[in-house]
């Protein structure tokens, strides 16, 4: 059985308006950006709105996983990477710009990496490169020209829970990620650690 609670509907709907509104703004201002700074700006912005939402996620997991019958830890699957890729693919849909989240070490291969996308993030994990600082740079394909952008996220306390060592997780998780993940290699990671990226792509000076 799926529960969804009073808590949970809430962070839906506080998600779906904030994320309404970023996008009008979005959708309006990426086709009037004619310099870098610009489209960069609206890229970053955009992706730490993401990142944000992602880590509300993370954050809440111990509220959103509750039985609201008995008040026992009951896992829901409702994770951050889940409602990344939500709100990704509805950004997607309704602005025609694409919106993804990707790593090296991935759990679910519908998130891999585009050539782009696995060269920045070899990048994001050198020693030296600076903290949280995204990368990105216009392109042209065909007869369009492009802006890809990729900022780095990082693994943070509430992770650990989903993205530690196999051993040191609940066991309803571990059973969860097992059924639905056969080739999952998003395990072993710490506090700090770059566990990916989140690329958009946005039209720019056509
Ligand atoms: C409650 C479990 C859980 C927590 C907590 C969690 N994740 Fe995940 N993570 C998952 C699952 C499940 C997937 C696969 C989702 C899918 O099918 O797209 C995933 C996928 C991802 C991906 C997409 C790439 C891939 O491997 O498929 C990234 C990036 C990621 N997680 C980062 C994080 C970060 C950063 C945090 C902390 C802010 C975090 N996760 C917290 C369960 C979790």
């Amino acid at each position: 059985m799926y529960y969804i609670n009073k808590i949970t509907f809430s962070m839906f709907i506080t998600i779906t308006l904030l994320w309404s509104i970023t996008l009008t703004r979005i959708y309006a201002e990426s086709r009037e950006c004619d310099h870098t700074k610009c489209v960069k700006t609206l890229a970053d912005t955009t992706i730490d709105m993401l990142i944000a939402t992602r880590s509300v996620v993370a954050k809440n997991q111990d509220l959103i996983n509750v039985d609201p019958v008995s008040g026992n830890y009951y896992f829901k699957g409702f994770v951050p990477a889940m409602v990344g890729s939500e709100v990704a693919n509805d950004f997607s849909l309704m602005t025609g710009h694409k919106l993804k989240q990707t790593s090296l070490k991935l759990r679910n291969p519908n998130n891999a990496p585009d050539e782009w996308e696995e060269k920045v993030l070899r990048s994001f994990e050198a020693s030296g490169y600076p903290k949280g600082a995204g990368f990105g740079e216009a392109l042209v394909t065909g007869d369009n020209k492009i802006y890809r952008y990729m900022k780095p996220i990082y693994v943070e306390k509430a992770c650990l829970e989903c993205h530690s060592t196999k051993k040191n997780l609940r066991p309803e998780i571990r059973k969860f990620l097992e059924e639905r993940y056969p080739y999952d290699h998003a395990f072993g990671y710490k506090e700090g650690d770059v566990r990916g990226g989140i690329s958009i792509t946005l039209p720019f000076g056509n």
